[in-house]
């Protein structure tokens, strides 16, 4: 009890920061470089992602990395060192795009989206919600050439364990994780201070109207109107669905 006390106090301690850190904080600005900016487009101009733009606490700039080709057929790759199937995005390209954006600001991070990077999670999300300019690098066909990678991509993420065709989809997720976190883009409705993983647990079940659906009934604990009694079962909850379901979740 003491410890959902707490809770509420420290979620009323985070909405006065995201409050008064929407006046100070200029927001974040994310430039994404890809070859299919379509593919980028609608996911990132809907929901919360639509309001954090609106409310000036986002900038998202897709570039198409055509606009840097090596020639008039807007060419970005080429052929495999030493052989094998499938192109290879060039060195040329990345570098001239990655070089003009960078003279205009100055990147916390310049992000590679590949699934042989580091597994993105919500501590990963929460450290990049708090930069105020990253730049993404979407691959595509065999990948881009290693000395990009080397000289100045600074992060390197995969969002999980499987093959994409190219990392748009991947920074459309990264996009939407980290921009919901970005102070201020919340508000208590949407609060991201009980999401699942928020705090390596999973969320708890929830219910709407009506009470009783075929038979199905909500639980009773759920309409007691002792908000203290809700809390705790909401944290048992989560609690058992977390060691079920996730047992490779570290409690601290
Ligand atoms: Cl970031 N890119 C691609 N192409 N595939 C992926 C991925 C990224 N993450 C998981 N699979």
């Amino acid at each position: 009890m003491i410890i959902m006390r707490l809770f509420s106090v420290i979620e009323i301690y985070f909405q006065t920061c995201s409050t008064l850190s929407s006046f100070i904080f200029a927001g974040m600005r994310i430039d994404i470089l890809t070859v299919l900016p379509e593919l980028l487009e609608s996911p990132l101009q809907h929901s919360i992602m639509k309001r954090a733009q609106e409310k000036g606490l986002l900038q998202i700039h897709i570039h198409q990395l055509r606009k840097w080709a090596v020639n008039e057929y807007g060419q970005v790759d080429d052929y495999q060192y030493g052989g094998g199937a499938g192109m290879v995005m060039m060195c040329e390209p990345l570098a001239k795009a990655i070089e003009e954006l960078s003279g205009e600001r100055t990147y916390d991070e310049i992000i590679f989206l590949t699934p042989d990077g580091k597994m993105l999670n919500q501590k990963i999300a929460n450290t990049l919600s708090l930069k105020e300019n990253l730049l993404l690098i979407c691959g595509h066909y065999k990948g881009i050439d290693e000395r990009i990678r080397e000289h100045f991509v600074t992060k390197e993420i995969s969002i999980g364990d499987y093959v994409l065709s190219g990392g748009e989809l991947a920074a459309a997720v990264l996009v939407d994780t980290i921009g919901r976190l970005i102070p201020g883009v919340l508000n208590d409705e949407t609060s991201a201070l009980f999401d699942s993983f928020q705090d390596n647990l999973l969320a708890p079940p929830v219910y709407t109207r009506p009470e009783d659906f075929r038979g199905w009934k909500v639980p009773d604990i759920l309409m007691s109107g002792d908000h203290n009694k809700i809390e705790d079962w909401r944290h048992e909850q989560s609690v058992k669905r977390s060691s079920e379901r996730r047992p490779d979740l570290k409690q601290e």
